[in-house]
């Protein structure tokens, strides 16, 4: 190990790893969930799947999985499309970053073909540690592991380990034993049974244990500290801002500028209008949104004609008038949507 751990953190790779990971891909191969991207070992449809599933549940992701699948069959077919198709057939999904990169990457997959390792992938846009070992286990079987939100729960439950998974030594400890468990014919299977396992069986609250393959071996069962474990990182401090948008109609269009000032929705086309970080909760507002630690009071402005002729000026400085009905082609976040239906009359 690079850093020093104390003695109770450090990695037991002992020879019951084999065992432990035999185990647990037989209880897989017999209780997995039929799900779209286990149909085959395509390497386009389950990093979509991966990139999906980072968002939301499997329940949630299947319909927009195969919407998206529809749309772009193939890491050509995503290479070529528009952006905005791309942000469209992402739309309900959040985090519009990753659309962008999911786009980004596919031109250079669609280019310079696939890489089938983990550490050729994370040269790529959007593809983290944890996207490219998935990607690299699962449609190539690199034997390497996985470290999601399941993963760290079960590991830190199977082990008795409270460590902080937040944090590098933390993770480090966990993605040892991940990396263990890995060393297998299939880790393609392995991988997912740990997905799988915490997703179904060692969820977060009220964990089945009587129906887990590794009950005799989970040494937080036996000291029954597996309510409390993972430990909890501790949350970030939220933020308050205020935003005043000002809603310019023209016919059926809506005026829109990138506002360089937000924290949240960077570089995205928005209503124009002021935003400032405040310390409390104002008074007064029309609506509120929260997007990641930020919690947005949003007081809704009808631009009055000054404030339109003022604009009118900026025309030439990167205002765009955006037809109402093709909003979440320019900007699918639903906050626009909320704004615009909550508009006083
Ligand atoms: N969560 C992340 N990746 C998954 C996968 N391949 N199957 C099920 N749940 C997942």
């Amino acid at each position: 190990m690079k850093r020093n751990l104390p003695k109770k953190d450090r990695p037991d790779t002992s020879p019951n790893t084999a065992a432990m990971s035999d185990a647990l891909t037989s209880w897989y191969l017999e209780n997995r969930r039929p799900l779209p991207w286990r149909a085959s070992q395509d390497p386009y449809r389950i990093w979509i799947s991966e990139i999906m599933l980072q968002q939301t549940t499997v329940q949630a992701v299947i319909p927009y999985y195969e919407r998206f699948l529809k749309a772009f069959p193939t890491v050509k077919d995503l290479a070529q499309a528009p952006l905005e198709k791309v942000l469209e057939m992402w739309s309900g999904l959040g985090y519009y970053s990753r659309a962008r990169n999911l786009h980004k990457a596919a031109q250079l997959f669609a280019e310079k073909g696939f890489p089938k390792t983990a550490a050729e992938l994370t040269e790529f846009p959007g593809l983290g540690p944890y996207t490219s070992r998935a990607v690299s286990s699962i449609a190539f079987e690199e034997k390497v592991g996985v470290l999601d939100g399941n993963v760290i729960r079960i590991l830190s439950r199977v082990h008795n380990l409270a460590v902080e998974h937040w944090k590098p030594a933390g993770r480090d400890v966990l993605q040892t034993h991940a990396d263990a468990l890995a060393q297998v014919d299939k880790p393609s299977d392995l991988n997912q049974a740990m997905m799988e396992l915490g997703a179904t069986v060692c969820t977060t609250h009220s964990p089945t244990c009587l129906l887990c393959p590794w009950k005799t071996s989970c040494k937080s069962l036996e000291a029954n500290t597996h309510q409390t474990l993972p430990l909890k990182k501790p949350r970030a401090e939220g933020e308050i801002w205020v935003w005043q948008p000002e809603i310019m109609m023209q016919k059926n269009r809506v005026a829109l500028v990138q506002n360089p000032d937000m924290p949240f929705l960077k570089g995205q086309w928005v209503f124009p209008g002021k935003i400032s970080r405040v310390k409390k909760k104002p008074e007064t507002f029309d609506l509120k949104h929260g997007i990641t630690h930020h919690d947005i009071y949003i007081q809704i402005k009808k631009a009055s004609a000054k404030e339109r002729q003022k604009l009118d000026v900026q025309t030439a400085k990167g205002v765009q008038w955006c037809e109402v009905g093709s909003l979440s082609s320019v900007n699918p976040s639903i906050l626009l949507k909320k704004v615009l239906s909550h508009l006083p009359s």
